[in-house]
């Protein structure tokens, strides 16, 4: 396969975890993500609409691979291993060069909710950009209303810095979010056990 990216800094290699595959989108993931995104409690707390017809989707997947040919944020594929499906996605939102950070965002499959799908991605991710990459603090956001996304961050060693004022105009509205991080300090701490 043609990978022009393949050692950039945003090469997405295949991740894999105990019951998940990461891996890059391809154009034969639009029915799979159609089947999620078209959800509208899905695409509550995020910033795009739930997806009207397939071809939404179809453009998103191409949107991912022309990010992943110019090396630019990008994000996985989550693949449930159980069933083959693509059943969310998770990667990353903005790239700091300046102070070496990224911003970390993710959507999963309603039906999945709360098996701890999320959380194991989540540390994955985290554990491959502290390893793999050049990278100093991992941010994540989510709005005030949708805790059970500070609850994943949370769970995967995150620290809630605080509240951001209406830092969002998502559906209608000015929203408040809460930002966590994770430092590269951190991560070495918690690999150590300290
Ligand atoms: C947010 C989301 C990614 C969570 O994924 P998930 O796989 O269900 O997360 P996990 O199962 O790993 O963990 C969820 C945790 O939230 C908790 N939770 C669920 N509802 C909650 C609520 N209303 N208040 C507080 N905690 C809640 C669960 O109990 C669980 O914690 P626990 O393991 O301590 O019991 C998923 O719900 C999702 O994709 N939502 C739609 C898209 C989205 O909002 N993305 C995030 C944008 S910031």
């Amino acid at each position: 396969m043609f990978t022009p990216n393949a050692y950039g800094l945003f090469s997405m290699p295949t991740l894999e975890t105990e019951r998940l595959i990461l891996r890059r989108i391809t154009m034969r993931d639009a029915k799979d993500i159609f089947a999620y995104s078209k959800d509208p409690e899905v695409a509550r707390h995020v910033l795009w609409s739930a997806q009207k017809e397939l071809g939404e989707a179809k453009d998103y997947c191409r949107f991912m691979l022309r990010r992943y040919h110019h090396d630019q944020p990008s994000s996985w594929g989550i693949i449930e291993k159980a069933t083959n499906r693509l059943v969310g996605t998770i990667g990353y939102m903005d790239y700091n060069e300046d102070n070496n950070s990224v911003e970390i965002g993710y959507s999963l499959a309603r039906w999945l909710w709360n098996g701890g799908y999320m959380t194991e991605a989540l540390r994955r991710v985290i554990e491959y950009t502290f390893t793999a990459m050049d990278i100093n603090r991992i941010e994540a956001q989510h709005e005030i209303t949708n805790p059970s996304s500070g609850r994943v961050m949370e769970k995967c060693g995150m620290t809630r810095e605080g509240i951001l004022r209406q830092r969002l105009f998502n559906k209608g509205k000015y929203v408040d979010v809460v930002l966590y991080a994770i430092l590269q300090s951190d991560f070495d701490k918690m690999k150590d056990g300290k």
